[in-house]
């Protein structure tokens, strides 16, 4: 194991921002791990899976942590389901094109979603009408202080929209080291309400899906609104699209009619952040070289070499200017680093 000095974090990064490492090493065993974790000299340390929920605004004195822990196993299997326990260090997209090819049912909406498998938990990854947490079993993480491993059930990662206890009570204190999920073997129940996907389906005359074809429709219209950050540095959506109270959206309707919203409860809606952005004029925006992606307004880009910190301006300026039109506060979904 090999700590290097001053390694640029660029291909680290989905952003593609380049800032540096003081202090960076990759770790591919759980042993590697624990003995990176013990070492004192280094207070202060900073894990790092696929760096795609992440800006990073400036250099980074601490020692950078590569997880690369690799394997996915099958733990268990009835004649219906599956238990797979995948390593931190497992590309999400490739575990989840794993797992069609063994016919196993549940993450095919989850399909082309940047990132690994290890911090995918902690944002309770979602698309399509399907969030991790649906088959979500439990994950092992070690103490960042102790080097102890424990078990994460469902319950205990008291998952929400785009959150879990990894953002809050023990936000920064584990490293996510494997997650356990239980897949369908047959009758796999199908996701496509998200009217997207029945659209897509049906533009491919398809009447009777499969898993493997809701994955492709998925991938197809991921690719058509979302920018691959191997072309264009991003870390998808930037936002959460917030909550507010119906009475708050009833009188925003009185002054914008097409005002688009999903119910979540009796008394609160969610509103798409791209919309408000939009509207607020900054689809499509380029300043020089960074921007907002001209197909989804919640995704910011950095088209080359831009700085973090002109991202993180920009980001700014659009929650300033999203207040002032419709006084909505949209918060950050990315960590700013
Ligand atoms: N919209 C606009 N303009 C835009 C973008 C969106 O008006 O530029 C409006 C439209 O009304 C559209 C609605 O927003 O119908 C919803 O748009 P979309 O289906 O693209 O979904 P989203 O709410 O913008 C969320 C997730 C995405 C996920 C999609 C599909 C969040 C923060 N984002 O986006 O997740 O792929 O739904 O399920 O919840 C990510 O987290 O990185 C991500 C890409």
């Amino acid at each position: 194991m090999h700590i290097a000095q001053n390694i640029s974090l660029k291909n680290y990064n989905t952003f593609g921002i380049d800032v540096k490492a003081k202090y960076f090493v990759a770790v591919s065993t759980i042993e590697e791990l624990l003995e990176v974790l013990k070492l004192d000299e280094y207070p202060e340390k900073l894990l790092l899976g696929g760096g795609s929920n992440m800006l990073l605004i400036q250099d980074q004195n601490k020692l950078v942590i590569h997880v690369n822990l690799k394997g996915i196993f099958i733990e268990d299997e009835t004649n219906d389901s599956v238990l797979i326990r995948a390593n931190a260090g497992e590309n999400w997209h490739e575990f989840v094109l794993w797992c069609l090819d063994h016919d196993f049912g549940g993450l095919e909406n989850l399909s082309l979603i940047p990132g690994n498998v290890g911090t995918a938990p902690i944002q309770n990854i979602g698309a399509y009408g399907v969030e991790l947490k649906d088959t979500f079993v439990s994950c092992d993480a070690m103490n960042i202080e102790t080097q102890k491993v424990s078990t994460f059930t469902n319950e205990d990662c008291n998952f929400g929209y785009r959150n879990s206890i990894f953002k809050h009570e023990v936000k920064g204190k584990y490293s996510i080291t494997s997650v356990t999920f239980r897949l369908t073997k047959r009758n796999h129940p199908l996701h496509m309400n998200y009217g997207a996907i029945a659209t897509e389906l049906e533009a491919q005359n398809i009447t009777n899906p499969t898993i493997q074809d809701i994955s492709k429709a998925v991938i197809s219209i991921r690719e058509s609104k979302l920018p691959n950050p191997k072309e264009i540095g991003n870390s998808g959506s930037f936002f959460k699209n917030p909550v507010i109270s119906k009475v708050k959206f009833e009188k925003l309707q009185d002054n914008f009619k097409d005002i688009p919203s999903y119910p979540i409860s009796d008394t609160e809606v969610k509103v798409p952040a791209g919309w408000l952005i939009e509207k607020a004029g900054f689809k499509g925006k380029r300043f020089d070289n960074y921007g907002v992606h001209k197909k989804q307004a919640l995704v910011l880009v950095n088209y080359s070499d831009a700085k973090g910190s002109d991202i993180l301006n920009l980001s700014k300026l659009i929650q300033k200017t999203v207040l002032r039109l419709f006084d909505i506060s949209i918060e950050a979904e990315v960590n700013i680093l």
